[in-house]
C-alpha cells in the first residue's frame, strides 16, 4: 500500500519529524511502500488568492500529485495553542484549492477524497499534542478523508527517542504501530 508520511513542522530537531521517521520505519516493516516527505522541501508560500490567480506554484502541483498517488497517509501534527500548526493548514489549503484552468485539477478534493489518514502527534507536554488531533480530525473529514479512529499522542517527546531515531519505549512503539496497522487495514479495504 502506497503510504505518504509527513510532519507539520519544519524545525530541524522537530519531535514530529522524528515521529514521522519512526512511523515510516514501522509502516515499511508492515509492508507499506512509504514515501516519507518533508514539507520543508516544498516551496509553498502563504496562501493568497491573488498569488494563486497568477498560477498555482509548481511545488503545490507536485504535492497535489503526490497526495493523489497515495491512498494512505500518516500525518504527525504538532500542537500550537491547542490546535494544529499554520504550516499544516496552509499546506492543506493550497493542496485543496481548485485549479480552475486545469480540467484534471479543477476538483479541489481530487488529492484528498477517500484517503485513509492516520494521525499522530508529539509534544514536550504531558498531553502529547492531543488537542492538535482533535482539531485536525474534523478538518480531514471535511476534506472527504477517512480518518483512522486510532490515534496516538506522544507525551514528553524530549525523552522518547533513542540516538538512532527509534522510539525507546515499547508502549510508544505499540501506539504508533496501532495507528499504522489500522491505516493499512482500512486502505486495503477501501482501495484494494
Ligand atoms: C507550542 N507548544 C505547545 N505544545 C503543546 O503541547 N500544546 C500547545 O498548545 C502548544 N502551544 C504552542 C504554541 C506555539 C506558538 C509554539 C511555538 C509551541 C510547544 C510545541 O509542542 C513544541 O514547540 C514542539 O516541539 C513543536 O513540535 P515540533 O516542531 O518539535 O515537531
Amino acid at each position: 500500500m502506497k503510504t505518504l508520511i509527513f510532519a507539520g513542522s519544519t524545525r530541524q530537531q522537530s519531535y514530529n519529524r522524528q515521529l514521522a521517521h519512526a512511523a515510516a520505519q514501522l509502516a515499511t516493516a508492515a509492508g507499506a511502500r512509504v514515501s516519507h516527505i518533508e514539507l520543508a522541501d516544498f516551496d509553498i508560500p502563504l496562501y493568497n488568492a491573488d498569488l494563486e490567480a497568477k498560477g498555482t506554484p509548481p511545488d503545490v502541483m507536485r504535492l497535489k500529485q503526490l497526495m493523489f498517488e497515495h491512498p494512505a497517509w500518516i500525518i504527525c501534527a504538532p500542537e500550537y495553542n491547542g490546535s494544529y500548526t499554520a504550516l499544516l493548514k496552509n499546506t492543506i489549503d493550497w493542496a485543496s484549492s481548485p485549479v480552475k484552468s486545469d480540467p484534471v485539477w479543477k476538483d479541489g478534493f481530487r488529492s484528498f477524497s477517500g484517503k485513509v489518514v492516520g494521525l499522530l502527534s508529539a509534544s514536550p507536554g504531558g498531553l502529547g499534542g492531543l488537542r492538535s488531533l482533535s482539531h485536525l480530525t474534523p478538518l480531514m473529514m471535511n476534506m472527504q478523508c477517512w480518518v483512522a479512529p486510532k490515534q496516538f499522542a506522544l507525551a514528553r517527546a524530549f525523552e522518547a527517542f533513542a540516538e538512532d531515531g527509534s522510539l525507546k519505549q515499547d508502549a510508544h512503539r505499540a501506539g504508533v504501530q496501532a495507528v499504522v496497522d489500522q491505516v493499512l487495514w482500512a486502505a486495503q479495504k477501501l482501495h484494494a
